[in-house]
């Protein structure tokens, strides 16, 4: 992707910036409970150790692409919500090699729209970036909150393999610029 000087994205309720390292704390708490964990990879929560592992990880993808994962703030209050963003996603597996969307949020957080106004405001800032990107989301088949973000948001379900761990995702794809423009 195109480099350019990383931005804050702001919503009606949401502020979404570059993490920062006081976002381990709420990170590895969120990461740490059975109910968000249960459809991402292999559905088990994260010890503190990989909690820290996958926050270095998404550190570091900031610092070499200058895009990632923003850490999703509610404006109110400054509270830490979780993360929204865009992840390569791994050559080995199904979709390998294009640009996924993702959400996690904390739980308390669930049920409001917080993910769909969040991933609109990623989408809108891909197109910013580039206007013909694709980009894809890998559900777990069980997972039908984030089936129905992604479909809110315009994606299509497209087809089923393994993903990055082995499980099996249904792959939801389509033009960023499509869903950045579409509001349900
Ligand atoms: C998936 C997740 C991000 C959704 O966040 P959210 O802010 O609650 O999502 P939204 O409110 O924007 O939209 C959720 C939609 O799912 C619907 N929904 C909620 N529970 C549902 C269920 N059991 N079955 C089907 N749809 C459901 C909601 O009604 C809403 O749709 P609507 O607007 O048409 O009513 C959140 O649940 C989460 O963090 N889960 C754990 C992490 C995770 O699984 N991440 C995705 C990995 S692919």
């Amino acid at each position: 992707m195109p480099q350019r000087p990383v931005t804050e994205l702001r919503t009606a309720r949401l502020l979404l910036r570059p993490p920062e390292p006081r976002d381990l704390e709420p990170f590895a708490l969120m990461c740490a409970d059975p109910e968000v964990m249960e459809h991402i990879g292999l559905g088990r929560p994260l010890d503190r150790a990989s909690a820290e592992l996958g926050f270095a990880t998404l550190l570091e993808r900031w610092r070499r692409d200058g895009a990632g994962l923003f850490t999703v703030v509610r404006l109110e209050d400054d509270a830490y919500l979780g993360f929204a963003g865009t992840a390569p996603v791994p050559q080995h597996s199904v979709a390998g090699g294009e640009t996924e969307v993702g959400w996690r949020l904390r739980r308390s957080a669930w049920g409001v729209g917080v993910a769909t106004e969040a991933a609109r405001a990623v989408l809108a800032d891909v197109v910013d970036r580039r206007p013909d990107a694709r980009v894809v989301a890998l559900i777990r088949p069980a997972n039908a909150r984030s089936r129905r973000v992604a479909e809110k948001l315009g994606l299509v379900e497209e087809t089923t393999g393994a993903g990055p761990r082995g499980e099996t995702v249904v792959v939801y794809g389509g033009q960023a610029a499509a869903c950045s423009i579409q509001s349900r």
